[in-house]
């Protein structure tokens, strides 16, 4: 077989990428090692930014995303037992998030590479990338139990954290930054109408809360929990009342509904440098990780496709690499932003520890941040995406 753009992993990052090359006329296939069913119903994150937004529309795939995504143009941020509104629209230019399912992204990426009948394979087993700096590299693995060989002008590593590009770079050739947190994230989809009309970020002395949704009738919510928590210790009731505990304010309900999911997310930042190595681009997840907190992993992945197909389209219309020698900088530049702006809203929000130090600092940052202009303005515009970067 023979491509030219060959996509390792049918995440946000690689199903992305693979439309931005269609609409450019740019052949691809996609390889995932997992089944659609498992890809499709993967409950992830829900936040996108407004150029996200943009992007999913330009590229033809936004009708059910304009259709059923909800508008936001604030957050709340709760301490000291009060709610105070960060007007993130009127600090930032106007501009908006959406709250639309990382699930519901990634169905309609599929849904639109499929009736483009365009080369998407699950279930594909033992993928193994070669040749990585030649014009020819290729990319191995077996389907339907038959071996493969695909040949490509550029592989795209979109693959996830744990998935097999990045550690086919020769080692001594990346260079790696990582910080694990000493705590994780217990998260339900519950069905039942949000308790109110914009997210929550809680800090409390019990540890960090976040009210979220995905719909008028599905809420997604979290509590801050130990890394390797055990499910079987958090029944349902324990959850609720935690939540109650820790989002509670007086003359306010928060409405318990049946749960649907549950699950623990460990939270982690990470970062590799340089994000390409010869033919092979790495893109999302695959070359970065940031703590959930500042809602940018996904936004993240697609602001990296971006810049990963525009640098492709100039490639392969005029022959220039300045895009593609220019993509791991370009791309490390927002990233590092987020790295950031992620570290920085997970170290003001969660119970660190009983260092009453680390607790006065937290609370003088969120006050600032609640009361000062020029901070909320700092927090909005990364919040919702920046543009300048
Ligand atoms: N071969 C093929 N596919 C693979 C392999 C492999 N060896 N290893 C992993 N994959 C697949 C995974 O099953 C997954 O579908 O690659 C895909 C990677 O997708 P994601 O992990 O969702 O990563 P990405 O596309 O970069 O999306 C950005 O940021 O914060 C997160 O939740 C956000 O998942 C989102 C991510
Ligand atoms: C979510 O809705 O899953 C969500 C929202 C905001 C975050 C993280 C996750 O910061």
């Amino acid at each position: 077989m023979r491509t030219q753009v060959g996509i390792v992993g049918a995440g946000p990052a690689g199903l992305t990428l693979a439309r931005l090359l269609e609409v450019a006329g740019i052949e691809s296939v996609v390889i995932e090692n997992r089944d659609r069913d498992y890809v499709e119903h993967r409950i992830r994150a829900g936040v996108l930014e407004q150029g996200t937004v943009e992007l999913l529309r330009e590229a033809g795939v936004g009708a059910r995303m304009d259709r059923e995504g909800i508008v936001h143009h604030g957050i709340h941020l709760q301490f000291e037992g009060e709610r105070h509104h960060v007007p993130l629209s009127e600090l930032a230019d106007g501009r908006s998030i959406m709250i639309y399912g990382q699930t519901e992204v990634v169905k309609d990426l599929i849904a639109a590479r499929l009736e483009s009948g365009l080369p998407l394979l699950f279930e594909v087993d033992d993928v193994t990338v070669h040749d990585l700096q030649t014009e020819l590299p290729r990319i191995r693995f077996t389907h339907d139990g038959a071996a493969q060989e695909l040949e490509c002008d550029v592989i795209a590593g979109c693959d996830g954290f744990h998935g097999v590009c990045r550690p086919s770079i020769p080692s001594g050739i990346l260079r790696t930054f990582e910080r694990e947190y000493p705590f994780g994230w217990l998260g339900i989809l519950a069905q039942v109408a949000p308790s109110i009309d914009e997210l929550v970020y809680a800090h409390n002395d019990r540890g960090f809360a976040l009210l979220s949704l995905r719909s008028p009738e599905l809420s997604r919510y979290y509590v801050q929990c130990r890394p390797d928590e055990d499910l079987a210790e958090w029944p349902d009731e324990r959850i609720w009342e935690e939540l109650q505990l820790r989002t509670g304010l007086a003359g306010w309900t928060l409405h318990e509904g049946p749960i649907l999911e549950k699950g623990v997310t460990g939270m982690r930042s990470f970062v590799a440098e340089p994000m390409q190595h010869g033919r092979l681009f790495l893109a999302g997840d695959a070359a970065h990780i940031v703590p959930p907190t500042g809602a940018k992993g996904l936004n993240l992945a697609v602001s990296d496709v971006r810049i990963l197909a525009d640098a492709l389209i100039d490639w392969y219309r005029s022959g220039t690499t300045a895009g593609l020698d220019g993509y791991s900088n370009a791309c490390l530049r927002r990233v590092w932003r987020a790295e950031h702006f992620s570290w920085w809203m997970t170290s003001m929000l969660h119970k660190l520890g009983e260092d009453p130090f680390d607790l006065q600092l937290q609370l003088s940052q969120l006050r600032y941040v609640t009361s000062s202009q020029a901070a909320a303005r700092s927090l909005a515009e990364n919040y919702v995406g920046l543009t300048t970067l």
